[in-house]
């Protein structure tokens, strides 16, 4: 990777000042892809197959459908680099759509490294987790049973005005992640809620970020949001006040912000003569999303014990793959952890004449 550790802790010192150091912790960690299904346990339990195709990371107790039990307990290993984060992470695929209307799937690469994490530039699939808290007892970790959704499958335009969205898009427009010291969703420029409209040499990176505000008692609810909330600031952007912002009274409880960072390799797609005809962009989500607006990301907790709250807490604050006492693993250990897939159909590494689950 282009970037020193120390070049890099600088730019990312210097992009979010509030990560410093002084107490402020910021796990940032690879988890390998655990498996590629259409399955959803939070939004369709016990559909198989549902609606649409996911990429799932975390531990092996990923299922059909996941009873709201302390799932640390259920599986036995995990694909993230700190072995004792058994959670569940899963968000939509990507896929190209070519000329002829067949589709292909859109593979991940690896993250670059920062803060020494040679994990995340091992791994298969799958994509970066971030838990930021603003330091001791700022925030409460999430309980067993815990889950939630950020963002709306359905969504297809522009709700309100600047780029204060909990999901976004960055195009890299070189090979060694140029552009890439601003925070993630922050930047009006770098940054787009929708897919980038030109080819992006260095591929595409998703950024979704969770709402840091929980009602204090339900460890889900029927939409899987309503039990969570932004800060009265509103959306969270990764460098605002949303780690260290009020909460809403209906939503007391400060919890640590996660954010997933994924990295869609799309050099393979990115011959204009490839893209369609009427100039507009290709790449479609697998709920048949060709805007982006639609991205979203599932969340089950299952750290186990009170590893994160540890985490959250470690006087001098954590930056990135290792912190405090928490256990962490080999890449190769994670990339051995699987679940097989529930559903049997082709997942689209071939071309596809339709979407996994969508009408032609
Ligand atoms: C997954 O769920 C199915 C159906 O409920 C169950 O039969 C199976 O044992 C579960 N698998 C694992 C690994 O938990
Ligand atoms: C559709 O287009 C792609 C990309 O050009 C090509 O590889 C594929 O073979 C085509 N499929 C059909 C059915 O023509």
């Amino acid at each position: 990777m282009i970037f020193s550790t120390l070049v890099a802790l600088a730019a990312v010192a210097e992009a979010m000042p509030q990560f410093g150091g002084g107490g402020n912790t910021m796990l940032r960690f690879g988890c390998s892809q655990v498996v590629i299904d259409r399955i959803d346990p939070l939004v369709n339990p016990g559909q198989a197959p549902s609606p649409h195709m996911h990429q799932v990371v975390g531990g092996n107790a990923f299922n059909t459908s996941m009873a709201s039990t302390d799932i640390a307990k259920l599986a036995d290993c995990t694909t993230c680099g700190y072995s004792e984060d058994l959670s569940n992470y899963w968000t939509a695929n990507l896929y190209f759509k070519a000329r002829n209307g067949s589709y292909k799937r859109v593979p991940q690469i690896p993250n670059r490294e920062l803060f020494n994490d040679k994990y995340t530039t091992g791994t298969q699939g799958g994509f970066v987790v971030y838990y930021v808290s603003p330091g001791k007892s700022k925030v409460q970790a999430f309980k067993p049973g815990f889950r939630m959704l950020v963002g709306d499958a359905n969504k297809r335009a522009k709700e309100g005005s600047g780029l204060k969205s909990q999901t976004c898009f960055r195009c890299y427009t070189g090979p060694n992640f140029a552009g890439d010291n601003a925070a993630p969703c922050a930047d009006g420029k770098l940054d787009t809620e929708a897919f980038p409209t030109a080819p992006c040499p260095g591929g595409i990176r998703s950024n979704i970020l969770y709402p840091t505000c929980w009602d204090g008692k339900n460890l889900d609810s029927p939409d899987h949001k309503a039990h969570v909330a932004y800060p009265k600031a509103g959306p969270a952007t990764f460098t605002g006040s949303s780690v260290g912002g009020d909460c809403p009274s209906t939503h007391p409880v400060k919890i640590p912000q996660i954010m997933l960072e994924i990295v869609w390799d799309t050099r393979q797609f990115n011959n204009k003569a490839d893209w369609p005809t009427d100039g507009s962009q290709p790449f479609v989500l697998s709920t048949g999303d060709p805007t982006g607006y639609g991205q979203h990301g599932d969340y089950v907790f299952g750290w186990k014990d009170d590893s994160l709250q540890r985490a959250m807490d470690e006087a001098k604050g954590c930056m990135g793959a290792s912190c405090g006492g928490l256990k962490t693993q080999a890449v190769s250990v994670g990339n051995g952890c699987k679940v097989p897939s529930r559903v049997k159909e082709d997942i689209g590494d071939g071309w596809l004449s339709k979407l996994p689950g969508m009408e032609m």
